[in-house]
Parts: C-alpha cells; structure tokens; sequence
C-alpha cells in the first residue's frame, strides 16, 4: 500500500471528499509524531474500523505552556513515514506546518470545554486542553472523518474530545483504545526518551500505582478515595529521582473528584510524575463494583 504524504488542508480536504464521495469510510489517528507501538495501535484498529486512515502529524504549539517543551518535542517524520509504511495499514499522512493550522497567526478562535479540565493535567498545564480541543475541532474539520481514535493513556484528553463533539455535532465517533505498555508495565510514551536509565527503571513504580488502585477499587471494594490515593503514593515513595504532579481520583463525566466512590460509577485513578523535564502519566479506569453485602478486606 503506499502512503501519500499530503501538507495542505485544501488539498486534505480535497482528498477526502473524494473519499466519502466514494463511500468510504475515513479513520483519523491524531497524533503529534515520534510515533511508537501505542500510536501504532491506534492505527491498526482504525484500519480495521474504517476504510482509509488518515494519520495527522502535527506537534500543536498551542497545547504546550510557555515554559513546556514545545522547543525539545521529538520532530521524527522521515522516521514516523517509514514505521507507517513498514506497518502498512495507514493511506495519508496528514503533516501540515503551523502556518497551514494557524493561517492567521496567533490564534483568536477557541474550542473550549469547561469543568472536565478543572482537574489532573488540566490544573497543573493551564490552557493545554484549549490548545488539544481546538487543534482536533480543525482536524475533524479539515479531514471530515467518520472514527477517530485516541490512546485511554490520555484518558482526560479523550473525555474531554469526546465531550466536546457531541456538544458541536461533530459527525464523528470517538473511540478509546487501551494503553500500550513496555514489557514491565511502563506506559510507552514520546517523553520515555528523555528520561536516564536510572529515572526509566523507577518510572515503572506509575504503572504499578495506577494498577494498585483498580485492584484496589475492583477486587477489594474500597470505596473511600483517601485511601486509594495513599496506597498509590505509598508504592510512589520508591520513586526519589523525580517529584509527584499529581495522584487523583475522578469520576469519569465530569472528571472531578469524588471522596466516595458508589456503585457503577467510572472511576479515573491518574498519575502524573516530573522526572526532570519529562513529565509522565499514567492511570487505570475502573468501574465501581455493585456494592456486597458487608465490608471487604484491604
Ligand atoms: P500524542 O501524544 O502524539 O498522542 C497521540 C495519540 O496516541 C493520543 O490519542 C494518545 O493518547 C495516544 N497514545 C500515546 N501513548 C499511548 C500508549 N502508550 N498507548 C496507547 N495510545 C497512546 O495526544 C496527542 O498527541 C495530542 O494531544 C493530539 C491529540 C494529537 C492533539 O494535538
């Protein structure tokens, strides 16, 4: 299959009303580059949900802070066009400049969704959803796509997009595809790079915490947060090389937290971890068990 490289959103556009004018169906992967196996498999199932894929290339300036690392992002194209055509199931690589998504310079027109970002990365990176939400608006936009898929690493990135294209009527479905990790359990991700083979070995005691609170909610019935959120700590306190952002419990709608967590309700136990100038994440999603008759043991 070859893989067509397309830079202009006109001629995006142009592509793909050729497309749905065919009757295919379009699946977008969003993505900022420096592709890994978790991007790669956002772009296998949607090649097995949809026609034509379309993988959008784009590190978006406008979700980075002033003091992020917009600068030392990862820029690998030549490398991402060649993991697409090694693996083979992606048809266009959308790779616009910053100039063709923001024609006009600084940017005037937003997308924002209020409350879902109130909290975990929302809190500590202000103004980032704003950037992602209106980045993805021009994306679907610009590529009309009948799927688009997203990684549940960034399990608030894709509440929020979801929640905000059911509010514009975007005529897209969204879907979430489980995380892909390294062998002993590390969330893979664009920022591993920078950490030091040190940092990379601590790092996996994220994954551990995250898992610790889905046993925890699922298996043991816990359902006061406090609790939660100290067991994940606790494995947290083997990691010294870097510092905590965050350890939260949210509810899934809203994403805001709950102190006691109740039957059925989706529960988002999410970390984030400053390892010098790479800051990790991770979490796990649990759905609060129908409530037993007498206390469970922790
Ligand atoms: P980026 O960080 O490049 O991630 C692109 C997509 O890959 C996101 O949906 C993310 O959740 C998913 N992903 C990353 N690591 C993953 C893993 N280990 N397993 C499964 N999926 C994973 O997220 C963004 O870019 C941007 O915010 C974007 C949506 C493209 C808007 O600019």
């Amino acid at each position: 299959m070859s893989l067509e490289i397309i830079s202009s959103s006109k001629e995006m556009t142009a592509w793909s009303m050729r497309q749905l004018g065919s009757g295919f169906t379009i699946g977008l992967v969003p993505t900022m580059g420096a592709l890994h196996q978790g991007h790669l498999s956002l772009v296998h199932e949607a090649a097995s949900g949809s026609d034509k894929v379309v993988v959008s290339i784009f590190v978006n300036p406008t979700q980075f802070g002033p003091n992020e690392d917009l600068e030392a992002y990862p820029r690998t194209l030549d490398e991402d066009i060649k993991a697409l055509v090694q693996q083979g199931k992606a048809d266009v690589v959308f790779a616009p400049s910053v100039r063709e998504m923001y024609p006009l310079g600084a940017n005037k027109t937003w997308v924002v969704v209020d409350e879902l970002g109130d909290h975990l990365c929302g809190a500590s990176r202000p103004g980032h959803f704003r950037g992602v939400t209106t980045v993805v608006a021009r994306l679907f936009a610009i590529i009309q796509p009948t799927k688009s898929y997203f990684g549940l690493k960034d399990a608030q990135q894709f509440f929020i997009l979801r929640r905000m294209s059911i509010e514009m009527s975007f005529q897209v479905e969204l879907i979430g595809i489980p995380t892909v990790r390294e062998r002993d359990g590390l969330a893979l991700s664009s920022r591993n790079r920078y950490l030091s083979p040190e940092e990379r070995k601590q790092a996996v005691a994220l994954s551990r915490a995250v898992a610790i609170a889905k046993t925890l909610i699922e298996k043991n019935g816990e359902t006061d947060s406090d609790k939660i959120i100290r067991a994940m700590k606790d494995e947290l306190a083997s990691v010294t090389l870097g510092v905590v952002d965050y350890v939260e419990i949210v509810e899934g709608e809203h994403l805001q937290p709950c102190k006691r967590l109740t039957s059925g309700m989706v529960v988002l136990a999410a970390i984030a971890y400053k390892f010098g100038k790479a800051r990790l994440i991770d979490n796990s999603i649990s759905i609060v068990p129908l409530r037993r008759i007498g206390r469970s043991r922790v």
